[in-house]
């Protein structure tokens, strides 16, 4: 495959951004190799600049569940466009946008809209902390809810304890309230409650996690999770920036038929365009300024491009296009399981609705105790096998890949073969 395009440019962009990239994840850093920089994409597919096609798992990390370009979608930004880009003021979309949200979600009564996940999650706890009066926030290790000071937090070196910084630049200080627990460890986090359930503001999950790599709850940890927040005062938070509109049609609350205190959503709701939500329990959100005394504010707050992509979105994802993707996935992951169990290889396949991940040790993936065992080494052979074979796969261990409804049985058909080729090359 011709690369010269892409590695001049990344050449020139070492330069100037670090790592010449915008977001860690676009550097190859996990896998080797330099990246594919992308010209232009349509429907399922990607080309990148010096003009290969490639068929797209990242789905923009998630957004583009309709595939890539989608004219309805550009039509509704265009028209948008044309009539202003932001007016920092109240519009009728937004409006339009939070009552099609609330009517996905009905957990959702009340809701802002902000300009990406991890401003929603940060503004969540906020919130929580500020309802509640208690100061200590609980996240599950492996889990990422963005870049917020005190989310960047590890585990400590006992189940369910107080974590240190995950990054340089981060106070030991900004990150004492914050408590990291095993995710699917129902009993844990029960003793937590137990130890310091009244100091707790809110339980903060990726009810599905996908930052481990795809790892559904194992039955009733989400239940008791909420069970365990309630009883103790706390709220329950859920994570959905990635499961939203993603797992099933009102995100992994509708699929797991579970009312969280507050969600944050992201990626899909704005169809492509920087947008996110929080929201919930309308008691909750009225603490939020200038109701209330807790503060959120954001210049592109509900942003008229954003909203309208995200309106066009919402209209277009219908019941059928879950039913839809699940076939495919199902596909998808049945072929996958084929390909492992006929080579043996030391693999798992795992998957919940249009996520699914290739975890390099046998499974079952649970929680990150298991997915840290992965072979990272033969995973970057099997992501830069693939990338030769025109599949634009996630570029580390610990995330999911995605699907669109513009993929057709026979790019999962030409993936699954590309990824038996694919094992063969890592286990090299
Ligand atoms: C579960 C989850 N929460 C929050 C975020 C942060 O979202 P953003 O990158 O839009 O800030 C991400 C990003 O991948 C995510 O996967």
């Amino acid at each position: 495959m011709n690369r010269e395009q892409s590695t001049a440019i990344m050449e020139r962009s070492a330069f100037l951004l670090p790592g010449g990239v915008n977001s860690p994840v676009r550097a190859y850093g996990a896998v080797g190799g330099s990246p594919p920089v992308i010209k232009c994409a349509r429907g399922a597919y990607l080309t990148d600049e010096d003009d290969n096609a490639l068929l797209d798992y990242v789905c923009s990390w998630g957004p583009a569940i309709l595939g890539h370009a989608h004219p309805e979608v550009v039509g509704a930004v265009q028209e948008a466009a044309a009539s202003g880009l932001s007016f920092g003021a109240p519009t009728q979309k937004e409006v339009d946008f939070a009552e099609a949200i609330c009517a996905r979600v009905p957990s959702i009564e009340m809701m802002r809209c902000v300009s990406s996940g991890t401003e929603a999650t940060m503004s969540a706890l906020r919130l929580a902390r500020g309802y509640t009066g208690r100061d200590v926030i609980v996240k599950f290790n492996g889990a990422y809810h963005g870049h917020a000071d005190a989310l960047l937090v590890k585990a400590g070196s006992g189940a369910a304890t107080f974590g240190s910084p995950d990054s340089g630049g981060v106070p030991a200080d900004m990150v004492k309230n914050t408590m990291v627990a095993e995710y699917n460890d129902l009993e844990a986090l029960r003793e937590l409650f137990q130890r310091e359930g009244s100091r707790i503001a809110a339980v903060i999950v990726e009810p599905v996690s996908g930052n481990m790599g795809c790892v559904p709850p194992v039955p009733g940890f989400l239940a008791g999770l909420i069970s365990l927040c309630r009883d103790a005062g706390a709220l329950s938070i859920f994570d959905e920036v990635m499961t939203g509109l993603r797992v099933a049609s009102g995100g992994a609350q509708d699929l797991y038929d579970l009312q969280p205190d507050l969600t944050a959503l992201g990626k899909i709701v704005g169809g492509g365009m920087p947008l996110a939500v929080y929201g919930g329990r309308r008691e909750i959100m009225q603490k939020v300024s200038p109701l209330g005394p807790v503060y959120q504010a954001g210049t592109l707050s509900g942003n008229p491009l954003s909203v309208s992509a995200g309106l066009a979105n919402l209209r277009l994802l219908t019941a059928d296009c879950y039913d839809q993707l699940e076939l495919l996935s199902a596909r998808l992951e049945d072929g996958i399981r084929a390909v492992i169990d006929t080579g043996k290889w030391p693999c798992t396949v795992q998957r919940v609705g249009s996520m699914l991940t290739v975890f390099f040790h046998v499974g079952p993936i649970r929680n990150w105790q298991d997915a840290s065992q992965c072979d990272t080494t033969a995973f970057g052979k099997f992501h830069g096998a693939l990338l030769e074979q025109s599949i634009y796969w996630p570029a580390a261990q610990f995330e999911a890949a995605f699907l669109s409804v513009k993929h057709t049985t026979d790019d999962v058909d030409k993936t699954i073969v590309a990824i038996a080729n694919a094992m063969k090359a890592a286990s090299s």
